[in-house]
This record gives C-alpha cells, sequence and structure tokens, in this order.
C-alpha cells in the first residue's frame, strides 16, 4: 500500500491522513475489544446505571429478617440482567497499632527459588498421614522430586526459618483456621503436614470430611482447620463433596452461612479466585422473595463477594486478639506457549521453575488483581495479604500434572495422550503450599 500511493507523490499527504486514520481506528478498536475480554471476560455488557442502589452486607447484628440458605438444589425462577446494585460497606476506623510487618522494609514476596536439597523439603510425603491423594505425587508415579527440593530466597532478606516448636507456640490454645478453595485446602494440607510430626499420634486427631474440617493437637490445645467456602460468599456450591454443578449461584451480600463457623477463630487464611474464573454467576440477594436471579460476570460478582467479605473483616476482625489473612491468586499453567513460545503443552513433564524475572502468565488475571487490591488496601491494616501470585507463577514444575488420583474414569483416549488430563491447577506436596505456610509463618 505505502509503495503505490508514495509513488503517487501528489496524493502523499491524503495518503498519510488516510493512513493515519486507519491505524487510529484500528489501534482503538484493537483496545476496546482487548479491554472488553479482560474487563468483561464473559462478553456480558454492563448496563450503564444512572442511580446505584447500595446493599448493606447481611451481618448478624443488622439483619432484620434472616434469607433462606442456599443449598445445592437452589434453582433461579427467573434471570435478568445485573441491576448494578453495589455492596454498601462502611469503613470503620481500624483500632489496630501498626503491625509488625508493616515496619519491615523487605518485600518477602520479591525473590527467586533456589535449588536447595539440603534445607528443603521441610517433611516427607510418605511420613504425612494427613496427605491427600490430590497432592502425593510422588505415591502416584512422579520419580522427577526436583519440585521438592527449591526453597524461596528474598532478595533483600531472608525469610524466617521455619521451626515446628515456635510455630506450634503461637497456636497455643487458638483456632487457625483456612477458608477458601481446593487451593486453600492444600495450603492447610501442608500446614498440618508441617506441624504433625512433632505431636504424638494419640495426641492428635483430625475429623471427618465435612464443610469445617479440623485438626486437633491435645497438648496445645490447638486446631488447625480448614472450611470450604470456594465463593467466601454464600453460594450453592458450599457442599464440600457434591459441589459441580452447571450454574454457580451466590448471595453477593450474604457471608452468614459461612461466618457462623468462621467467627470464633483466631487466625484465619482466606483464598477465593478460580471459582470466579468458570463463567457467569447468578446472583439471588437476601432481600429476593420470588427467586428472581440478576446474572453477572465473574469478575464483578467477585467484586460483590469481596465487598461483603470485607465488610464482615472491618466490623468483627477489627481487633488486636484477631489476624486475617488473604492468600492472592493462585497461577496456573495450562499453556506451555506462554514460557516456551511456539510449544503446545501445558505444565505436564516441566521439571524446573521458570527462569524469568518477573514472568506472568495469562492465568492470573490483572483486572482480578487490581480489583483485590482496591478492596484490601481499604481494610488496612487489618488484613495480611499473602502476595504468592508471583513466587507460584515461576513454578510451573510445581503441579501434580498426571501424577495423582483423579476421582473421574480416564478414557482411553486421554491415557494415550497424558496431556488432556493434566492438573495443572494444583500444588505437588512437599512442594508450593509449604512456602506459602513459611510466609505465614513469618508474619505471625
Ligand atoms: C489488531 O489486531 C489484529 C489481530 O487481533 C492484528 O492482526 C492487527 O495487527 C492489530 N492492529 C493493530 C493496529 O494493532
Ligand atoms: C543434592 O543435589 C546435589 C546436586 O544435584 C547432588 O549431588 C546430591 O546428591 C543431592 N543430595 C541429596 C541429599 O539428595
Ligand atoms: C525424609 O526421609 C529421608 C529418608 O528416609 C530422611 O533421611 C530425611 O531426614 C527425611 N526428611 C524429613 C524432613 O523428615
Ligand atoms: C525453635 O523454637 C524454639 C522455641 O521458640 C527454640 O527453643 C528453638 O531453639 C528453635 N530452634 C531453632 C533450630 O531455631
Ligand atoms: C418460584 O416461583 C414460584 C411460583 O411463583 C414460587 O412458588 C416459588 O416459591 C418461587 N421460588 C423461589 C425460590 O422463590
Ligand atoms: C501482588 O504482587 C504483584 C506483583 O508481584 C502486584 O502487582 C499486585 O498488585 C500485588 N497484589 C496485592 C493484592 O497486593
Amino acid at each position: 500500500m505505502m509503495q503505490r500511493w508514495s509513488r503517487k507523490k501528489s496524493h502523499f499527504p491524503l495518503a498519510v491522513f488516510v493512513l493515519l486514520v486507519f491505524i487510529t481506528c484500528s489501534i482503538l478498536y484493537n483496545e476496546t475489544s482487548i479491554k472488553q475480554i479482560h474487563e468483561h471476560p464473559d462478553h456480558l455488557p454492563r448496563k450503564p446505571q444512572t442511580t446505584v442502589t447500595y446493599i448493606e452486607p447481611n451481618l448478624v447484628t443488622h439483619s432484620t429478617r434472616v434469607p433462606e440458605v442456599l443449598d445445592r438444589f437452589v434453582r433461579c425462577n427467573v434471570t435478568k440482567d445485573y441491576s448494578g446494585k453495589k455492596i454498601q460497606w462502611v469503613d470503620r476506623k481500624p483500632k489496630l497499632g501498626q503491625r509488625s510487618e508493616s515496619l519491615e522494609s523487605c518485600d518477602v514476596f520479591s525473590g527467586k527459588w533456589v535449588f536447595d536439597n539440603k534445607s528443603c523439603p521441610l517433611y516427607n510425603e510418605s511420613d504425612c498421614p494427613y496427605m491427600s491423594d490430590q497432592l502425593a505425587c510422588h505415591k502416584h508415579g512422579r520419580s522427577d522430586l526436583g519440585y521438592q527440593y527449591w526453597r524461596w530466597q528474598p532478595h533483600n532478606c531472608n525469610l524466617k526459618r521455619w521451626n515446628v516448636t515456635e510455630m506450634w507456640e503461637k497456636l497455643r490454645g487458638k483456632r487457625l483456621m483456612f477458608v477458601g478453595d481446593s487451593l486453600n485446602r492444600g495450603q492447610w494440607i501442608s500446614m498440618v503436614c508441617l506441624l504433625q510430626s512433632v505431636i504424638p499420634a494419640d495426641k492428635r486427631s483430625m475429623s471427618p470430611n465435612a464443610p469445617l474440617t479440623i485438626f486437633r493437637a491435645e497438648e496445645y490445645d490447638a486446631t488447625v482447620e480448614f472450611l470450604w467456602a470456594p465463593l467466601l460468599v454464600d453460594s450453592n456450591s458450599d457442599d464440600p463433596v457434591n459441589h459441580r454443578l452447571n450454574e454457580r449461584i451466590i448471595r453477593p451480600d450474604s457471608v452468614l452461612k459461612h461466618s457462623s463457623k468462621w467467627e470464633h477463630a483466631d487466625i484465619l487464611v482466606f483464598n477465593t479466585y478460580l471459582w470466579w474464573r468458570q463463567g457467569p454467576v447468578k446472583l439471588l440477594w437476601s432481600n429476593e422473595e420470588n427467586g428472581v436471579c440478576e446474572e453477572l460476570d465473574g469478575l464483578g460478582a467477585m467484586e460483590l463477594a469481596m465487598e461483603s467479605w470485607a465488610d464482615w473483616v472491618a466490623s468483627k476482625a477489627n481487633s488486636l486478639e484477631k489476624r486475617v489473612f488473604f492468600v492472592t491468586m493462585s497461577p496456573t499453567h495450562l499453556w506451555s506457549r506462554e514460557w516456551k513460545p511456539g510449544n503446545e503443552g501445558n505444565c505436564y513433564n516441566e521439571k524446573f521453575p521458570i527462569d524469568w524475572e518477573g514472568y506472568w502468565g495469562s492465568g492470573s488475571d490483572l483486572p482480578t488483581m487490581r480489583m483485590v487490591e482496591r478492596v484490601l488496601s481499604r481494610l488496612g491494616s487489618t488484613v495480611s495479604v499473602l502476595n504468592i501470585t508471583q513466587l507460584s507463577e515461576y513454578r510451573k514444575d510445581g503441579h501434580p500434572s498426571i501424577y495423582r488420583k483423579f476421582w473421574e474414569t480416564l478414557s482411553p483416549d486421554q491415557l494415550s495422550n497424558p496431556m488432556t488430563y493434566s492438573d495443572c491447577i494444583h500444588w505437588c506436596l512437599p512442594g508450593v503450599p509449604d512456602v506459602w505456610n513459611e510466609l505465614l509463618f513469618h508474619f505471625l
């Protein structure tokens, strides 16, 4: 095009003008479409709102009518577009003094993985009686054990050395509770494995799998618990076993079902992310009496949920006796082309961390991170952030891939092509979640 136009010298300015307009338009067009993809991953346009209705989340203190609890059988009678209602949560001035970590100058989340088979792993897979078959990669046939030997080394300081006795002393007389999805459950199992070895077998116990599962250590009068609440707010996916449903229905303005279980914990570790990445979510507000749902994209719905959760934290966890942590998104490694351009695989057969400082894959959604940051920063020192995203991004080698127990029967087609059923979402143990817990220990 340029060649043809530049031969006709007299038309040159017009040609340049046309070309510039074309380029500008196409850039703008591309930017809008990219923006749409990022902000509205489900391609659900949000209606422009003139007046916004604010809903106060349901806390025990100011709820007038207790709404029906959602379970997995709940259905929407009708589904409408999102009405634009937002969550109103009030900043309550923190009664807290400065937390110790805010005095620290070093960013322990920025660093690199160092091969260190002397100090890692912190426990052996087969020595932990509470290990999950989804995470026991060695037991399920993984023979390259390099993933167990990487230590996280912050750039400008050292992480506090894991000391199991010291950790138990911190937990004495307390309840430590992890609340969230299966990634958070993995971190809980890691914590139990890290802690259990020094407790004699007859002085510890594990309750059966339930929404709330409890590991107890008698002599410390302490528990390490896990509460299944993948979306934090009340939802139809809160059954710890039967939660593979076609649609997600949430109460965007209520954490009541879960907070009744978590409110007496002393140390709370929350996460939520991947469950919001599976398409649109249906909202069933607490004051809705006719089963009318509204549909909203995952990011929008997650923001409502985070704000309802934040309202609980701001009003109920605002004391020095309670510690609240939020674990940021756990990265996935579903497309190897992102770290190995031209390659068409996933995390299967990956044996080494990514050696590319600042690597960020498409599995860690930036608009979600910005939203989470906004909500957490309004909570100030009431919540401590475990920002595990960047450090876990490097660990493409840390996932179970095919080396775990799969609940569904695998077809011959799948078995002949392991890539197709690799789990590149969860993490082998011992492994990456142990480091998340070392970071928790560091800040406790
Ligand atoms: C717009 O995007 C398309 C592919 O999506 C690409 O081929 C084209 O070069 C882009 N144009 C500009 C001006 O960025
Ligand atoms: C640790 O790694 C080094 C280097 O790969 C190897 O020579 C050594 O045998 C390993 N030690 C243990 C205990 O695995
Ligand atoms: C793991 O097992 C090996 C061999 O059985 C042993 O040498 C090592 O000390 C164990 N590591 C831990 C952390 O218990
Ligand atoms: C671990 O912590 C306990 C109790 O705080 C302390 O007595 C012990 O010396 C520590 N161990 C190491 C190896 O630092
Ligand atoms: C759905 O509508 C029917 C009929 O109007 C009503 O009886 C039922 O209670 C509604 N369901 C919910 C969950 O409100
Ligand atoms: C976590 O760290 C990344 C950089 O690694 C940063 O972009 C992000 O904003 C941080 N998130 C939060 C919630 O602080």
